[in-house]
């Protein structure tokens, strides 16, 4: 094979047949992420969030995009990621539809804002729990299924969602996302720990890192900071992440394209967290 002679250039990016479950897909992030894996090919994609009405309308959406494979749907699986018999519940619910998991989008996460003086100890321990230690408990729960078809050509797929607030600076002040910065941060860390671990099991894990996409968790801490016009402005893009920066992606990460990807932290954010420099420049 010369290195011109790519192996089935055609499939390189597509996702046919593989089965997804999404954690925090009932809306923002999770359910563009959900809808680019169905319009990429999946044949199943689980919608969790902790809200039963609010996956059910995630589902009917899904499932009425035009272009899915023929017999290729989304199914609603509630469950509170937060507690390790929610995550139970979730993967027994999983089960009753199929027997593996190629990808596992850990996505739900909770956020919060407050003064350093008054940070509290349960405002703390409420972002590590969800953002740290349940995506811990999830991809362990998950990791039998997720064995069960992976190997050295097409490994399995784990992505974590964590933020650019854990690579630079988040939120200070009034807002401080002090916890919530830590969190990312951390999820990262324990990305490439498992990447590590699980790879010779034919699973990859890798995290991506948004910089500031539009959806309920982000509208208030945008909104203080002076608006969407006015933070767009301050990215070196020019703009927010949309719904597409999401999609492509995680198309990437979970295709045959990007099996090669293990223990990475990617960025989209247009380069946002380095762009202090370039701001104070014009100071
Ligand atoms: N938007 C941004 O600018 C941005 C930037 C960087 C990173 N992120 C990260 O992206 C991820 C998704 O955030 P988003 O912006 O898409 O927020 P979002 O629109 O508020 O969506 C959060 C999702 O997580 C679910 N969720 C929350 N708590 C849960 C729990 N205990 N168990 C199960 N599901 C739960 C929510 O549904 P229910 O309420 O029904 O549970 C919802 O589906 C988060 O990890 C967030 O930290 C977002």
């Amino acid at each position: 094979m010369s290195d011109a002679d790519l192996h089935d250039f055609p499939s390189l990016f597509s996702l046919k047949g593989k089965v997804a479950v999404v954690t925090g897909g009932s809306r923002g992030l999770g359910l563009s992420a959900a809808s680019a894996l169905l319009q990429a090919g999946a044949s199943k994609v689980f919608i969790t969030s902790r809200k039963a009405k609010a996956c059910e309308e995630a589902v009917a959406k899904l499932n009425s995009l035009p272009n899915l494979q023929p017999g290729a749907k989304a199914i609603s699986v509630p469950a509170d990621s937060a507690t390790i018999e929610g995550i139970k519940s979730l993967l027994e619910q999983v089960k009753k539809h199929t027997d593996h998991v190629d990808i596992l989008l850990a996505n739900a996460g909770a956020t919060w804002g407050e003064a350093f003086d008054k940070h509290s100890d349960a405002a703390f321990a409420k972002v590590m729990d969800l953002n740290v230690k349940s995506v811990f408990n999830t991809i362990r729960e998950f990791a039998p299924l997720l064995e069960k078809r992976g190997t050295i050509e097409d490994p399995s797929r784990v992505l974590i969602t964590a933020s650019v607030a854990g690579i630079g600076i988040g939120t200070l002040g009034k807002q401080g996302t002090f916890g919530y910065s830590a969190s990312k941060a951390a999820v990262a860390h324990l990305g490439r720990n498992l990447a590590i671990e699980l790879g010779p099991r034919h699973v990859t894990v890798n995290s991506i890192a948004p910089g500031w996409f539009p959806t309920k968790m982000s509208s208030g801490l945008l909104k203080m900071g002076g608006g969407v016009e006015a933070i767009a402005k301050e990215n070196p893009l020019r703009k927010l992440g949309k719904p597409d920066d999401i999609a492509g992606i995680v198309v990437f990460l979970c295709s045959r394209a990007g099996a090669h990807v293990n223990a990475e932290t990617i960025a989209i954010d247009g380069g946002a967290v380095w762009a202090r420099g370039e701001l104070q420049s014009k100071l």
